[in-house]
């Protein structure tokens, strides 16, 4: 694993969402309701660019297809456009929040 630097938490909280490339990921960190949360920012039906998509009600709506993805679990909760979908689930990846200041993401190591 690789432990990177994200964002500060303060300037998450002023932005809500904060996404940008490390390595080949695309990441994004969000502020919800319940705290910090950090996603790949790759819809996982397409993936479309997660972190160009509206946020709205603790949701996030991809701009390709419009699945819809609840925030704090990452579950879908609607297909948009879609079809044959089931059980769609934004990845998760692991961070932590150091001192109530930094956010830092677990990315694991680039393949040799
Ligand atoms: S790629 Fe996101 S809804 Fe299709």
């Amino acid at each position: 694993m690789s432990k990177q630097l994200l964002i500060s938490v303060a300037e998450l909280k002023q932005k809500k969402r904060f996404t940008t490339w490390l390595g080949r990921d695309e990441v994004m960190a969000l502020m919800t309701p319940d705290g910090v949360r950090v996603y790949s920012a790759m819809c996982p039906h397409q993936g479309g660019p997660l972190g160009e998509g509206v946020i709205k009600d603790n949701q996030i709506t991809c701009p390709w297809h419009g699945c819809s993805y609840e925030l704090t679990q990452g579950d879908c909760t609607d297909i948009g456009t879609c079809r044959n979908v089931s059980g769609m689930k934004l990845q998760t990846l692991k961070f932590t929040v150091e001192n109530d200041a930094n956010v830092y993401v677990d990315l694991p190591e680039p393949a040799p």
